[in-house]
């Protein structure tokens, strides 16, 4: 059955899209921007930031969740009340994390301050749970968000170092405001004040991997990145096929 498409326009630009492509996506397509923060491509939606709002049916909406269902769709990405409640969402950001270069650059995009008296804590957490999503994608869950209102924060269970972490860094790597500490000296690693041993790649010898990730895994002797990608590009060679004319 071919896929159903439905067609409008953003910002004045038409286009057709599959149904249900979020706003986000969409705009994609036409080469259209729209900041966000809690969304990454590698993670289930959240709509958390509220970043990426846009003016739908003279509301503001999530673009990175809005399912676009209907002909006729009118989105407006850039108008006055989307940059004002994207500058109100940078101020908080601004104001919990303002040494973030991410965070900065958006803020002076949109004209944003930090909040000058506020009961956030600069601890340079945005709160929009990406470390946290990453996490629960590699199965291990070895942190979450707990807590209400200013109170919220990203923890492991108790505060305490957390038993199931596999130390492999997806919530270091994946914090757009660089926030989750960590330490890695070739040979040890440390995260979340649980300290890890590095296993050496068997090609190479450089250590890329906790032995608790390998474990996990169920992989022993785990190549390192450059190594891996080495032998992928040798395998790729080695099944070559030849087309004959
Ligand atoms: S990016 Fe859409 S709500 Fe965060």
């Amino acid at each position: 059955m071919p896929e159903r498409a439905v067609k409008g326009a953003i910002n004045g630009m038409e286009l057709e899209v599959p149904f249900g492509t979020t706003v986000l996506k969409a705009a994609e397509i036409l080469g259209i921007r729209i900041p966000t923060l809690c969304h990454h491509e590698g993670l289930p939606p959240w709509g958390g930031c509220r970043l990426c709002l846009s003016e739908i049916k003279g509301s503001l909406a999530a673009s990175c969740m809005y399912p676009l269902r209907e002909d006729g769709f009118a989105v407006f990405t850039d108008t006055l009340r989307a940059r004002e409640a994207r500058s109100f969402v940078l101020s908080l950001f601004l104001t919990r994390a303002p040494k973030a270069p991410l965070i900065r650059k958006l803020a002076a995009e949109y004209g944003a301050e930090p909040f000058a008296r506020s009961p956030l804590e600069a601890d340079g957490c945005l709160r929009c749970g990406r470390c946290v999503r990453a996490c629960q994608i590699q199965a291990s869950e070895a942190v979450s968000l707990a807590g209400r209102g200013s109170e919220r924060r990203v923890s492991p269970p108790f505060g305490k170092p957390p038993e199931n972490c596999l130390g492999c860094l997806a919530c270091a790597l994946i914090c757009p405001a660089g926030c989750v500490p960590f330490k890695d000296d070739g040979v040890k690693r440390r995260i979340w004040e649980k300290d890890f041993e590095l296993a050496p790649c068997p090609v190479c010898g450089k250590r890329t991997h906790t032995y608790e990730q390998l474990k996990f895994f169920g992989a022993d002797k785990p190549l390192c990145p450059q190594c891996q990608g080495r032998a992928t590009a040798e395998a790729l060679k080695a099944n070559e096929f030849v087309t004959e004319f």
